[in-house]
């Protein structure tokens, strides 16, 4: 399992001793608002999603990580990459966060959500990722703007209308070659997008898919 910085989050593998602090996180209803559709989270089923978590590490190589903020080491939340297996679509793999409140404003989900991409598309080489919310949350959709994927559609399900944004590989390697591009003409020299690859061309519950590499090449600081 790998773990990755950005500038002021280690997103690292997960412990056992994370499911306290997911505990305390998935039975805040203010995080859980557009999460849960029904029931509240059970202790079963926070246990649940830290198998499904290890399970994804496990067979993927891939998953959501535990956020630490670096200049504190407080636990932040959780941010990564997600199989929704029961998507009804062909791109099953989302990026997704659930911070605790005292983290929200700051720019930290949309922070590790771009190394989280990152690392999909140029480490696992994921040929889409995409990310899913009931259409009402409002913020999680800004930091899916921010992050660069682009709104696909709604998704009317009996209980909600979930809205859903995705980006491919070839779009998401040219829209960081332009950044790259724009970076040099503001310092005043060409900047080649060299390395870069040839690009070829749960149940009741959203998005949590239940039922130090020095990676991180580029800045993910927002804000
Ligand atoms: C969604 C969540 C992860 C955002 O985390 P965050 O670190 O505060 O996000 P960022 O600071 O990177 O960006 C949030 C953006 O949404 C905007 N925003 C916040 N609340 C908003 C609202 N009610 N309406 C419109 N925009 C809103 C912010 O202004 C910011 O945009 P800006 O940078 O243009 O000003 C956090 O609120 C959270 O954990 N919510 C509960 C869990 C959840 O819903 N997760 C998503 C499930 S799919």
């Amino acid at each position: 399992m790998t773990a990755i910085e950005t500038s002021r989050l280690l997103l690292r593998p997960w412990q056992p001793d994370d499911l306290a602090e997911l505990t305390r996180l998935l039975t805040d209803p203010e995080v859980t608002r557009y999460i849960v559709l029904s029931e509240p989270f059970t202790p079963k089923d926070v246990a649940e999603v830290a198998a499904r978590t290890l399970e994804q590490w496990e067979h993927n190589g891939f998953g959501p990580w535990v956020a630490i903020e670096k200049a504190t080491g407080r636990w932040v939340g959780r941010i990564g990459l997600n199989e929704i297996r029961d998507w009804p679509g062909p791109e099953k793999v989302e990026v997704g966060w659930e911070l605790h409140q005292e983290f929200w404003g700051r720019g930290l989900a949309t922070e590790g959500g771009r190394a989280s991409m990152r690392y999909g598309f140029e480490v696992v080489r994921l040929a889409r990722i995409m990310s899913a919310t009931m259409a009402t949350n409002a913020a999680s959709r800004r930091v899916m703007d921010k992050c660069g994927l682009r709104f696909q559609g709604e998704l009317h399900l009996p209980e909600t209308v979930v809205a859903w944004y995705a980006i491919d590989r070839v779009h998401w390697l040219a829209s960081q070659a332009s950044h790259l591009d724009r970076v040099g003409a503001q310092e005043g020299r060409q900047v080649a997008a060299v390395g870069l690859p040839v690009p070829s061309v749960e149940a009741g519950r959203i998005g949590l898919g239940v039922g130090a590499t020095g990676l991180v090449g580029g800045d993910e600081m927002v804000k």
